[in-house]
């Protein structure tokens, strides 16, 4: 089955950013950091970093961000946004290059619909592997029914109530570029999943995931992005558990 290569994640990249514009991404960012509960000086590591919106939440809420993804492109923008922090070009499908128990918190959103299910056993055990004892995991993907129309309609109806219609038209015009070529992005994502190399995860997906790697108290997912996504909070045992 073919699968995206990176080279399809440095293209998406060229535009990727204007999701920063969308309020339910950007509120799914806010809900990602919510449920992190971030402690000054923390370590959190960040798999799929894509271009850092989310470490640039967590170096601002002073915490240490270090990023992973397996996009040059994606890591070089990460680096150029939070240079005092760490980000790497590395694959999620192999082990990860930190030595046991080196993180207090770790996160991902949007990256392991887009990992093989038959691959998805080994990013789960070493996540579990490179928290330290009693660390927190929040993960979050797009569920079974994805669709990137959806999304945008509900950001236009939120966009239509903060700022009115011709604010909102203003905003639209302003964007109309990137956003076609995010659709299209979008549309080869979606084509994959239908192929079977990506998977969306329903909540019972993610529950899976965390569970077979040693996690405990996990929540059950809560919908986030427009109801298109699923998130998880989960924990790796204390020593005492
Ligand atoms: C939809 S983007 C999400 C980016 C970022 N987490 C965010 O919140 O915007 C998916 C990310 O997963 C990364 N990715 C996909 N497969 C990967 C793999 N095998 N190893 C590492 N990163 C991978 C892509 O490069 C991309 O940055």
């Amino acid at each position: 089955m073919k699968q995206l290569t990176s080279t399809f994640w440095d293209k998406y990249f060229v535009v990727y950013d204007t999701l920063n514009q969308l309020l339910p991404y950007k509120y799914l960012i806010s809900d990602l950091i919510t449920e992190l509960d971030l402690k000054k000086g923390e370590s959190v590591i960040d798999v799929g970093v894509g271009t850092g919106n989310v470490s640039i939440r967590i170096a601002a809420a002073g915490a240490v961000p270090t990023g992973i993804d397996i996009s040059p492109s994606g890591i070089k923008i990460c680096q150029e946004k939070i240079p005092q922090c760490n980000f790497i070009v590395g694959n999620l499908m192999e082990p990860l290059p930190f030595v046991d128990c080196s993180f207090d918190k770790a996160v991902s959103n949007n990256v392991i619909y887009a990992i093989p299910p038959s691959e998805r056993k080994l990013v789960a055990n070493e996540l579990f592997r490179v928290l330290r004892p009693g660390g927190r995991i929040v993960i979050a993907n797009i569920s079974p029914g994805f669709s990137p129309a959806r999304i945008y309609l509900a950001h236009i109806r939120e966009e239509l109530r903060l700022s009115g219609i011709l604010g909102t038209f203003g905003k639209i015009l302003k964007f109309i570029s990137p956003t076609i070529k995010i659709f299209y992005y979008n549309f080869l994502i979606q084509r994959s999943a239908l192929k079977g190399s990506y998977s969306y995860l329903s909540e019972d997906d993610q529950y899976q995931f965390l569970k077979q790697a040693g996690f405990i108290n996990i929540s059950p997912g809560k919908r986030v992005y427009a109801n298109a996504g699923v998130l998880t909070v989960a924990q790796k045992p204390n020593e005492s558990n």
